[in-house]
């Protein structure tokens, strides 16, 4: 034993600040427009625009999931900033394909990333995004040279007909952790908070979720106040040192909610008018879960041109639940990173192809029908237009294939 230290391990900088590099966003090839879903519910379409506040929903093709999508926001990501430093990929979603194999790893391969690169797959409901941020976060900190490429994707489907069914949706926003962000810094508190309650879940033989919409109300603000305690006591900023504020939005209406109740709890004047820009995605893609907290924060950089050294807080929710709110302070110069023309979220939404009513319901209906067990062999039909397709599955394996 020659008691040497080998020069991977050898003089590690010290602590250094960590945060995002950079983040992409993708979603689903159909929109659904609410309009037209209230016309067959026979619902005021002010319900969907102004009660829960969402106007569309994405629906992925059927040659379309979580990898496809996930693998098509991280696309940009590995185009701009290369491989380098990369390893480990964390893919966040609770919409999983597989009980066992991850989609990381899956979506590694897509991607065409290096063999010396962890790739592992988190769920705790819609917070998993956040989870997989955080050890991201801790992962550079112990050695800032690497970085992570988090993935959070998912498709969120509810029965037809059901109270929830206006608020389901598609979408995965990926994103770079390392050291010396050039977007957000995160800053080292945060606030944390975990109650077993029964307000949504999946059972492992559903295709959609089971939801008790008015808990699920109660127990994100639940969680948001708790996790604002929990960060005060921590030694957080006070109200007025947060300039703009994102919640998970499993619709926007929820957001607003909770903001009004922290605002009360926190002896803050808040208004509607604060979470706006942060909306202007998730209310045309619908729940995107693990992303929809990270979506929000890509409208903001993308549309907010005041954002330099401001503080962000970022509450995340994950039924079940698991709360934790963070905050971070956006980089100078965040404006250079924005993606602009064909590249650009407003430009990725516009690309929907529109779908009927009736056709959702059937292709919804796919997913829960006779025949539609996700282990049987099958050619999906050839819709997509993104860059990556779920071909089919052959021998009970999913087969996915870069398109372009
Ligand atoms: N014009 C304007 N607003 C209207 C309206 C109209 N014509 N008709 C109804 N509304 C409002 C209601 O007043 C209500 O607003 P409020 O909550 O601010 O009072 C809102 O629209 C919704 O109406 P409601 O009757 O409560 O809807 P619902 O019972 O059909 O379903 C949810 C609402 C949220 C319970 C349901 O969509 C759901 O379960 N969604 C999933 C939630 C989820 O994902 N939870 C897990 C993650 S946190």
């Amino acid at each position: 034993m020659g008691g040497g230290v080998s020069e991977a391990t050898s003089a590690l900088p010290g602590p250094v600040p960590v945060g995002i590099l950079d983040l992409a966003v993708a979603t689903g090839h159909h929109v659904l427009d609410l309009d037209d879903l209230a016309a067959h519910n026979g619902v005021d379409p002010a319900k969907y625009h102004v009660g829960l506040g969402q106007d569309a929903f994405s629906v992925p093709a059927p040659d379309e999931d979580i990898v496809t999508m996930g693998a098509a926001a991280a696309l940009p990501l590995i185009e701009r900033h290369g491989v380098e430093g990369i390893r480990t990929v964390l893919f966040a979603t609770e919409s999983g394909v597989d009980q066992s194999k991850s989609a990381a790893v899956v979506a590694h391969g897509l991607l065409g990333l290096p063999s010396t690169v962890r790739a592992v797959e988190l769920k705790q409901a819609c917070y998993g995004g956040t989870a997989a941020l955080v050890a991201a976060l801790g992962i550079v900190a112990r050695d800032p040279r690497e970085r992570v490429l988090v993935i959070a994707s998912d498709v969120a489907r509810y029965d037809l007909d059901s109270a929830a069914e206006p608020t389901q949706g598609a979408g995965a926003v990926a994103f770079l952790v390392g050291a010396h962000p050039e977007l957000v810094e995160i800053e080292p508190a945060s606030g944390l908070f975990s109650a077993d309650v029964d307000d949504f879940w999946r059972p492992n033989d559903r295709s959609t979720a089971l939801v008790d919409g008015r808990l699920s109300v109660t127990a994100y603000v639940d969680a948001l106040l708790g996790s604002w305690d929990d960060l005060a006591a921590r030694g957080g900023p006070a109200p007025h040192e947060i300039d703009r504020w994102l919640h998970h939005q499993p619709f926007t209406k929820m957001a607003l909610k909770a903001h009004r109740a922290w605002g009360k709890h926190a002896g803050a004047e808040t208004s509607d008018d604060d979470l706006a820009t942060g909306f202007t995605y998730n209310r045309r893609t619908g729940n995107s879960y693990t992303a929809s907290v990270f979506l929000a924060l890509a409208a903001l950089l993308d549309l907010d041109d005041d954002l330099d050294g401001r503080r962000l807080a970022l509450f995340s929710y994950g039924s079940g639940s698991v709360g934790e709110l963070l905050t971070g302070i956006v980089k100078p110069g965040y404006r250079t990173l924005r993606r602009t023309d064909a590249g650009s979220v407003a430009a990725t939404l516009d690309a929907r192809t529109p779908i009927a009513v009736g056709d959702y319901r059937a292709l919804h209906a796919s997913h829960s029908g006779p025949g539609s067990a996700s282990s049987l062999d099958r050619e999906n039909p050839r819709v997509t237009t993104g860059p990556f397709r779920f071909a089919g599955v052959t021998g009970g394996a999913r087969r996915y294939e870069r398109t372009a």
